[in-house]
């Protein structure tokens, strides 16, 4: 790949490198230094690699599990091989702080892994005797899923590794190939994925490209009928318009959340209450709140709620902030300091409001201080917008119903976590929340990559978790086997 000097960076053109003349710059969030110049493809070089992807789609479909398995295997070595400079070049477009660029690694790690384990054990086929009904005597169902066809991927700039490995691996996984465009503010990584993905033997050409292409040329794409599948991840307007503009097509939507942290009565002692501000103060500035399940809300009932909310308090502002490439820090800048104004705007509305400032702000910059709110009014935008950014709101409740319609008074339903030791509070807030996944005893921000993960309500629909992704871009066929002796 070409990275050196003032070259500008190539990208994928169904699996080899390509340039062109016109580029685009890459910016460091902290500093604005210049990170990257990404060549930019054109519409003629877009339309070689979807014509690629159509072409190679049913022979990719056939290729063998063992071939698909060892390219993502390798591909999960390398970059666990090339793991420092990958955190070094996440923390250098984006803004995560090293550490949390480092555990991003490692989960793409994780990820490439998964989706070789899950291409070897994919389509072993599910069979159904028919016999059951007299019509059906001989006959056999053998059922087993099949691509619907290339993928188009759209990937946020939130996770610029692991949120482009969650498209690309599972549908190399299932032999579908795909065009992936990554986020104009953060391309660098997924074109250094590519370098990895070319090293590869046995992909077929036009299997996979990565087409940084700018979001103003993004409708193209998604309108193209050779790419039947869209995968996207982003904010809910763009992923709705998107839905809206193409319905026949199969689109996952991984869109936004403003998740909770529940503490419940029972979560009492002094240890409980340490891990869960413990868990909440870090997990609601992780990545400068710039997560679609860091925490925005914490529902506490009102039996620990003034204990709770000092300790919270305390350890948002221990939080360390700053270089984003300093390993000791937790909390760098926003993506950009139009996103860090916003969040600026959205806490002074909170506060001309009448909600109490506990600790955060003024912007610096393209940072915004770790920010928590009590008696934040309904009115307020950030009561129900997703804030995506260091920012918090404290509510008191009365038991844990309360606490489970407070989550649910939300348009969002992405995850939760619910801290309490009762099994039964565990189960019952399982049933009674609105979202795609429950964390008992800790905030909704834990995700194992191989979970599934998804929202409902306008945090959107489908599934990643490499299985559920490869569900996601395939369809069950089924075939019925005639005068057996079965
Ligand atoms: C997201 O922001 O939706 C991804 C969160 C994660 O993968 O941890």
């Amino acid at each position: 790949m070409t990275t050196t000097g003032a070259a500008p960076y190539g990208f994928w053109l169904a699996g080899r490198e390509a340039g062109s003349e016109d580029t685009f710059d890459v910016a460091n969030p902290w500093d604005g230094s210049l990170v990257g110049r990404v060549a930019v493809p054109s519409e003629e070089q877009v339309e070689q690699a979807v014509a690629a992807a159509d072409a190679v789609k049913n022979a990719f479909s056939a290729t063998p599990a063992h071939v698909r398995a060892a390219a993502l295997d390798h591909v999960s070595r390398r970059l666990a091989e090339r793991a420092e400079e990958l955190a070094l070049l996440i923390t250098a477009e984006n803004g995560k702080p090293l550490k949390w660029s480092r555990a991003e690694v490692g989960r793409a790690v994780s990820v490439f892994r998964w989706a070789a384990e899950e291409a070897r054990r994919f389509n072993s086929g599910d069979s159904q005797r028919l016999d059951t009904d007299a019509g059906g005597v001989g006959r056999l169902a053998l059922t087993r899923r099949f691509p619907y066809g290339p993928v188009l991927g759209i990937a946020p700039f939130n996770f610029p590794l692991n949120l482009v490995a969650h498209k690309v691996a599972p549908a190399l996984a299932v032999g579908a190939p795909i065009v992936l465009k990554p986020a104009p503010a953060t391309p660098l990584s997924a074109l250094l994925l590519g370098e990895l993905l070319a090293e590869t033997e046995g992909l077929p050409e036009g299997s996979w490209s990565v087409l940084p292409v700018p979001n103003d040329r993004m409708t193209a794409l998604v309108q193209d009928p050779r790419l039947p599948v869209i995968s996207f991840t982003g904010s809910d307007t763009v992923g709705h318009r998107i839905q809206d503009s193409v319905p026949r097509k199969r689109v996952t939507l991984e869109l936004g959340g403003n998740a909770a942290a529940v503490v419940l009565a029972d979560w009492s002692s002094e240890e409980d209450l340490e891990w869960a501000a413990t868990r909440i103060a870090a997990f609601s500035n992780y990545q400068a709140g710039q997560s679609c399940i860091s925490v925005q809300r914490v529902i506490a009932d009102a039996a620990v709620y003034d204990r709770l909310a000092e300790k919270v308090v305390e350890k948002v502002r221990a939080q360390v902030t700053g270089d984003p490439a300093n390993p000791a820090t937790d909390v760098g800048p926003l993506v950009s300091e139009a996103a860090a104004q916003r969040v600026s705007d959205w806490v002074d509305d909170a506060v001309a409001k009448g909600a109490k400032l506990l600790t955060g702000g003024p912007r610096e910059g393209s940072s915004y201080p770790p920010t928590v709110l009590a008696d934040l009014p309904g009115d307020a935008v950030l009561a129900g917008a997703e804030a995506f950014g260091p920012v918090l709101s404290l509510h008191r409740v009365n038991g844990a119903e309360e606490a489970f319609a407070a989550v649910n008074d939300s348009r969002f339903g992405l995850q939760a976590g619910v801290f309490t030791h009762d099994l039964q509070l565990a189960f019952r807030a399982h049933r009674a929340l609105e979202v795609g996944g429950v964390i008992i005893g800790d905030a909704p921000s834990y995700r194992a990559d191989q979970m599934p993960y998804g929202g409902v309500k306008d945090s959107g629909h489908g599934r990643e978790g490499v299985k559920y992704a490869m569900e996601d871009y395939t369809y069950e066929r089924v075939m019925v086997l005639t005068g057996l002796d079965l």
